[in-house]
């Protein structure tokens, strides 16, 4: 039996220099802030997971309860024999679980790193040999431009955009329309039936969204807390976690959850040549995740350049898919 190894592409240039000068910059601000992007190293990574298990963390659970209960309608929409483009794809489970009801003719795995991806992938190549599987090494979060040979071996295959497991939470309404512009522009330039499924957590009463981010168990304050260990290894900084409180909020007018870092006492931090003092209670701001009504949502699709929106949402109505072509 012949064997099919997974294709690999690495676009992304891991720029250490630009990552510090980043770092420093939102820590000197007078509110202190940093990107989320660094909460996934490894052991964040796994935390991650373990925050999409807990009871409190309903959004992981609400997205696969509509996969399944509304696999028809939704797989009607699927373009077949097509590309997938499963963006943020991390351990792909959550898009390999589609291939039951649709299977792709070539899935292509987007993180930011291929380490994260390559193992994965070869066990998927394994088990899956009539797809071709394919692992793309980019922050796509900034551009979207496939290598040239990757583009020729997609070319003739409608696109199948996922972006799943609320992910665009991360940005505001402005990246938000940029983001969803891009993918809009990439659907338009694919084979008839492309389109775009994305996952998007919805507004609901502050007290459901707060206990999802400040859970009993505390591994979302774990997860928060680590970015300062992450911190101390790229800068050689001296944070001291012991100093630092998790702290999660619903920002009603931002319609979005901040995560901070609460200083516990008035404290000095110091890294590469610079000081910042907090005083106690002053914070760092570590993520928001922006919760959408979904007219407002359905709009922001349509104002990026689709033209047939459709969604479906879970019984709580907690969180929606959304269908853009
Ligand atoms: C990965 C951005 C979708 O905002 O819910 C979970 C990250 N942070 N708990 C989210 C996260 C704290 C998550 N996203």
């Amino acid at each position: 039996m012949q064997v099919k190894h997974p294709l690999f592409f690495d676009i992304h240039q891991e720029n250490k220099d630009a990552d510090i000068q980043e770092l420093i910059q939102g820590l000197l601000c007078r509110q202190a802030t940093l990107s989320p992007k660094y909460f996934y190293d490894e052991l964040g990574s796994v935390l991650f997971d373990a925050i999409t298990l807990l009871p409190e963390y309903y959004p992981t659970r609400a997205e696969s309860e509509i996969f399944v209960d509304q696999a028809s309608e939704i797989h009607a929409q699927f373009p077949k024999q097509a590309t997938w483009i499963d963006l943020g794809a991390g351990n792909c489970q959550k898009a390999v679980r589609l291939f039951k009801h649709t299977m792709p003719a070539n899935y292509v795995a987007v993180d930011i790193s291929t380490d994260y991806l390559s193992n994965n992938l070869k066990d998927l190549q394994a088990k899956y040999s009539e797809v071709r599987v394919i692992g793309l090494g980019v922050d796509f979060s900034s551009s979207l431009t496939f290598p040239g040979k990757l583009k020729e071996l997609i070319a003739e295959q409608p696109l199948l955009a996922l972006y799943l497991g609320s992910s665009l939470g991360n940005f505001n309404s402005t990246e938000a329309f940029y983001f969803l512009q891009r993918l809009a522009n990439l659907c338009k330039a694919g084979q008839p039936g492309s389109g775009l499924i994305i996952g998007i957590d919805l507004v609901k009463d502050p007290n459901t969204l707060e206990r999802a981010y400040a859970d009993a168990l505390g591994v979302t304050a774990a997860f928060n807390l680590n970015v300062l260990r992450r911190l101390n290894s790229l800068l050689g900084s001296d944070f001291d976690l012991q100093d630092w409180q998790h702290c999660a909020r619903f920002n009603a007018q931002e319609s979005r959850v901040e995560m901070h870092l609460n200083a516990k006492r008035d404290l000095a931090v110091n890294f590469h040549g610079h000081q910042r003092l907090f005083k106690k209670d002053e914070t760092i701001h570590t993520e928001n995740s922006y919760k959408w009504p979904i007219q407002n949502f359905s709009d922001l699709l349509l104002k990026s350049g689709f033209t047939n929106v459709q969604h479906w949402t879970d019984s709580k109505s907690h969180y929606a898919l959304f269908w853009a072509s």
